[in-house]
């Protein structure tokens, strides 16, 4: 695997450290490159952290809190949700515009209960939504997972069954909140919703688009050594069999292909192009977020070796390092290259002159 570092030089003495998750810890659920190892090198013998880190991901689907504990579990270092940042993290800072509303969420995992942990209200994960209209996605009937199963109620976290019908609702907003799995109802689904102003089936005239959220735009993700983009930079180093037996060995389709499918489809079937916001990495609001993040980790966790006087631990850091495997979303101009996240947390540590 090669990785690419992005230093990212700032006014002060102190860094910290941003870890991509899938490709970079992870294959899977298998950890990768020494990161176990790597990871406890951040912390001191007390056990306490001694270089401020957090996990900088576009994936999600289940709250940071409950990421926290799997991430702990996995890497065999205890994680606090506080450092992890996933790509609909941010979603939280649309609380107060949402908070009371009819939302509709998407995407792998349980996305109506991540948004209803954030405090909205009204989350309503979009299988659950599309169950209260009949016959809204055609072919469900031909899917045996859900016909298999069934959409069972009982089964769902409470905060996410709606309590009454929401079909004679307006959706106010709709949020990808993570990797879509069933990209041909949920494509179905939210033409119905967008382009009929929140109140799918029914032709309200021309009714504005009700917002729409992603909370990444990667095309592709967990990169591996075919990628050209990393010719100009790096040296083409052999992959072991070892590495790629975990997930499959090429690049996997990202929530910013679902994006463009659903716009080159609802753009071809409605007068107004689809509009949207995306959020995830490389959108600098998510850096400059992860830097404040770290930030707030820093106090409690920095010894005083790093500590100047008069610091209150929250100041700004000189630098700030990003480990990732996405060259388009983590690591544009990464100034140098390394196999493993372990030589990469080497190589940082060396930088910085702590053994
Ligand atoms: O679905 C996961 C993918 O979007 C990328 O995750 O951890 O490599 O940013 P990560
Ligand atoms: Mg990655």
């Amino acid at each position: 695997m090669n990785l690419g570092i992005s230093v990212i030089t700032i006014h002060r003495s102190s860094f910290g450290i941003a870890f991509d998750i899938d490709g970079v810890l992870l294959r899977g659920k298998d950890p990768i490159g020494g990161s176990p190892q790597a990871l406890r090198r951040l912390y001191g013998d007390s056990g306490n952290l001694n270089v401020p880190f957090l996990f900088l991901t576009n994936g999600g689907g289940i709250p940071e809190s409950r990421r926290a504990n799997e991430l702990s579990e996995l890497l065999g270092v205890k994680i606090v949700p506080s450092q992890v940042l996933q790509g609909h993290s941010p979603f939280k800072t649309l609380l107060k515009r949402y908070e009371n509303q009819l939302i509709v969420a998407t995407g792998k995992g349980e996305p109506a209960v991540v948004m209803s942990e954030y405090g909205f209200k009204k989350a309503v994960s979009l299988e659950e939504y599309a169950s209260c209209f009949e016959n809204i996605d055609p072919l469900a009937q031909y899917k045996m997972w859900t016909t298999k199963q069934g959409l069972n109620r009982s089964s769902l976290p409470l905060n996410t069954v709606p309590r009454y019908d929401v079909s004679s609702e307006t959706v106010k907003a709709v949020f990808v909140v993570s990797d879509p799995v069933d990209w041909g109802r949920d494509i179905q689904v939210l033409c119905d919703v967008l382009r009929c102003g929140g109140l799918p089936g029914q032709d309200n005239g021309h009714q504005p688009q009700p917002p729409l959220y992603f909370a990444a735009d990667d095309l592709e993700y967990q990169d591996n050594l075919t990628n050209q983009l990393w010719k100009p930079v790096i040296l083409y180093r052999l992959i072991s069999l070892f590495d790629i037996q975990a997930a499959f060995p090429s690049n996997r389709l990202g929530t910013g292909a679902f994006r463009i499918a659903l716009e080159s489809v609802f753009n071809r079937i409605h007068y107004n192009p689809l509009e949207y916001v995306s959020f995830g990495k490389p959108n600098p609001f998510v850096f400059k977020n992860a830097e404040a993040m770290l930030k707030q980790l820093q106090p409690s966790y920095h010894s005083d070796y790093f500590k100047e006087p008069g610091d209150s631990g929250s100041q700004s850091f000189k630098t700030l390092y990003m480990i990732g495997d996405n060259p388009s979303v983590d690591v544009k101009g990464a100034q140098q290259v390394v196999d493993t996240v372990e030589e990469a947390v080497d190589y940082i540590l060396g930088r910085e002159c702590i053994s």
